[in-house]
């Protein structure tokens, strides 16, 4: 968005693409609003592809908040989005232990499974159905639009897309349509899946609403925006699970100290808080914000002269002293193996149960609830 635009048609679509930023961004405040006086008006549904462990910068990002937007009543499932791991890679890898540690993460950051659903993709064959009907309400050129399906083909660099990476906004639709999901915290980036899975209920309802008389087969889902500060990773790149730069959840607090005894830092001695000048110093001191330690400013002017070593350990105090009960929290689920998938299983079970519902009223409303 800060490139300058080429031709007027980019400038008018930066301008379209700025304006509805900002209605999102204005929409998503008076939700947030909206659910501490009226939390039963939503449900909320978060996706996660079981790629790898959980960081810290999924927690700061988006985990955070699953327990506080749980506590305060919103229907809160949680996908463990198993299938989108084949949109993008070859291998699933170890799929299980990672579907396992998802579900552990996602126990130890507080949400309860006795009022939050849980629940994998490849279990509910009733919503993967909905691909189907969705498919027919897009169009191939639309699809090639989807501004994370060219990100992926560009990088692809000459390597061929498959057909459901082409067509995994259509799925991730399904996904949100099937459960009636209509609040969906995302990032920035993910605002244009939203508006293909809104436009899919759209194009539904006025195609084969009326035989449902009258109502509406699909809620409209909106975004509920993260403010989230962008945290690198401890090179400094962009945080990620491949390159590994990242602190996981699942790490011991001496993992976590040898990890963050090698971050990356500069040769300034005087410790500044100056993400444009200082951007690994920054993130570090931002780290440390996040974990209580105070405001980065602050946290810089208390160790001053003190160097980047001084810097090291007063990040990980805060991140350890943080994240202790998470840890042993999830040291305790990751011990009983049983009660995981039998969290997972309950999830899926009920998932199932509210993708055939919807999936009935589809072929209610389609005609085709003959057989
Ligand atoms: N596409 C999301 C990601 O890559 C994950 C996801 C799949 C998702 N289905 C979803 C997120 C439904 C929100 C709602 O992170």
């Amino acid at each position: 968005m800060t490139q300058t635009p080429t031709s007027a048609e980019e400038a008018l679509a930066t301008a379209t693409n700025e304006a509805s930023l900002a209605r999102s961004i204005a929409r998503s405040a008076q939700i947030e609003a909206d659910i501490a006086v009226n939390p039963g008006h939503y449900r909320m549904l978060t996706g996660v592809r079981p790629t790898g462990h959980m960081h810290l910068g999924h927690y700061f990002g988006t985990m955070h908040s699953w327990q506080s937007i749980q506590d305060a009543g919103v229907e809160t499932w949680i996908l463990v989005a198993d299938y989108q791991v084949i949109t993008d890679r070859d291998s699933v890898g170890p799929i299980r232990e990672r579907v396992m540690s998802l579900v552990a993460d996602t126990l130890a950051v507080g949400v309860d499974p006795r009022r939050s659903t849980i629940f994998a993709h490849s279990g509910v064959a009733a919503a993967n159905q909905l691909m189907l009907p969705f498919l027919s309400l897009v169009t191939e050129s639309e699809l090639h639009r989807n501004p994370t399906v060219k990100a992926e083909l560009e990088a692809a660099d000459g390597r061929a897309m498959t057909g459901l990476m082409l067509t995994y906004p259509v799925h991730q639709a399904a996904d949100i349509l099937f459960c009636q999901a209509n609040l969906v915290p995302v990032g920035k980036d993910q605002l244009p899946h939203l508006e293909q899975a809104r436009l899919i209920a759209q194009r539904f309802d006025k195609r084969y609403g009326r035989a449902v008389e009258d109502h509406p087969v699909f809620r409209r889902p909106e975004a509920l925006l993260s403010e989230a500060p962008l945290l690198l990773g401890l090179d400094g790149e962009k945080m990620s699970k491949s390159r590994r730069n990242t602190i996981e959840l699942r790490m011991s607090a001496d993992e976590t100290a040898k990890l963050l005894k090698k971050a990356k830092t500069d040769s300034e001695r005087v410790i500044t808080y100056d993400p444009a000048a200082r951007p690994e110093v920054s993130n570090l001191l931002m780290l440390a914000s996040l974990c209580g330690a105070g405001a980065p400013q602050q946290i810089a002017d208390s160790i001053g002269d003190g160097g980047a070593g001084a810097l090291k350990a007063l990040v990980t105090e805060a991140v350890n002293e943080f994240f202790a009960p998470i840890r042993a929290r999830r040291a305790e689920l990751v011990a009983d193996e049983g009660h995981l998938s039998q969290v997972l299983a309950q999830g899926t079970q009920r998932a199932r149960e509210v993708a055939q519902a919807t999936l009935d009223d589809v072929r209610t409303a389609m005609g085709m609830d003959y057989a």
